[in-house]
């Protein structure tokens, strides 16, 4: 973690707030948005900031199109992601290539699968010249609700809720095994609707994490989901379908954040 010291502490300004309100999305630089599922790039630069100094490593589980990787770029940490998505690892490099920025490993890699993990991994830190991870963050997709793929490993995939759960608990497991003790692994998830009520994944996620992991708990967050003006007709029929029927229309998502104890 960086220092925080008295002469320090405004410029670096962490958000130490639960609720996060965030109302546009940073487009700047090498951020596009055209990855349907993608976190808004203040996340990842926040925690970023907070839990790592600059030449720590990040690693990200479902790192999809590489937010947290531009983020680490711009903030000199070197990073290694994960995702089964050989096109949007394509993407991702190919925007990288513009700056030649090589302190990166972008690995299409199925996060549940231990071996295939434990074997790029082991490529991935010693290509950077590292032995394990100084910060771990995921953002998993939220049960099938956008579909990111067609490959049946892609969790995307995956409806019945506590085999999800259970593919999360490998990911984690294997992930987690590469985080330094002491260090912070944050989790970015959503709860959904299913067969006409809420199904509080993010609950079950932090959950999950709790009682299979010895890890603190040190932050609940809860972050709006921005308003996007171009999509303000398709709200506004959410809004009267939701007027209509008994439910609430999501607003947020949840930010957890851990520190690794063993
Ligand atoms: C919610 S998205 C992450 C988006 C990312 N934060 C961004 O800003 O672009 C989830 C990602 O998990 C990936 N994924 C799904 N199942 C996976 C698996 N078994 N192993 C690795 N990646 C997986 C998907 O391809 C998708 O890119």
């Amino acid at each position: 973690m960086n220092e925080v010291n008295s002469d320090n502490w405004k410029e670096l300004n962490y958000n130490v707030d639960s609720l996060w309100i965030i109302n546009e999305r940073d487009k700047s630089g090498k951020h596009s948005n055209f990855y349907h599922g993608n976190f808004i790039p203040q996340i990842p630069n926040q925690l970023i900031r907070r839990y790592t100094a600059p030449g720590d490593l990040v690693m990200e589980l479902f790192a999809g199109s590489g937010t947290t990787l531009f983020e680490c770029e711009s903030l000199g940490r070197p990073y290694i992601g994960y995702d089964i998505n050989a096109e949007v690892i394509d993407y991702v490099n190919n925007t990288m290539a513009a700056t030649r920025w090589m302190w990166y490993s972008m690995l299409n890699c199925d996060v549940t699968d231990s071996e295939d993990f434990h074997n790029k991994t082991r490529q991935g830190l010693s290509q950077l010249n590292k032995a394990n991870a100084d910060f771990l963050i995921a953002h998993p997709p939220y049960l099938d609700i956008v579909k990111f793929s067609d490959d049946p490993r892609d969790l995307s995939n995956i409806s019945d809720l506590d085999l999800f759960l259970s593919k999360l608990k490998e990911a984690f497991t294997n992930g987690l095994s590469y985080l330094k003790k002491g260090g912070y692994f944050a989790v970015v998830m959503g709860d959904i609707y299913k067969n006409s009520e809420v199904v509080p994944l993010a609950f079950y996620t932090m959950d999950l994490i709790k009682r299979n992991f010895n890890v603190k708990l040190k932050g609940i967050v809860v972050k709006n989901i921005e308003g996007n003006r171009g999509k303000l007709g398709a709200l506004n029929i959410w809004k009267y379908r939701a007027m209509k029927s008994d439910y609430f229309l999501f607003k947020h998502e949840y930010i957890f954040v851990f520190k690794k104890m063993f």
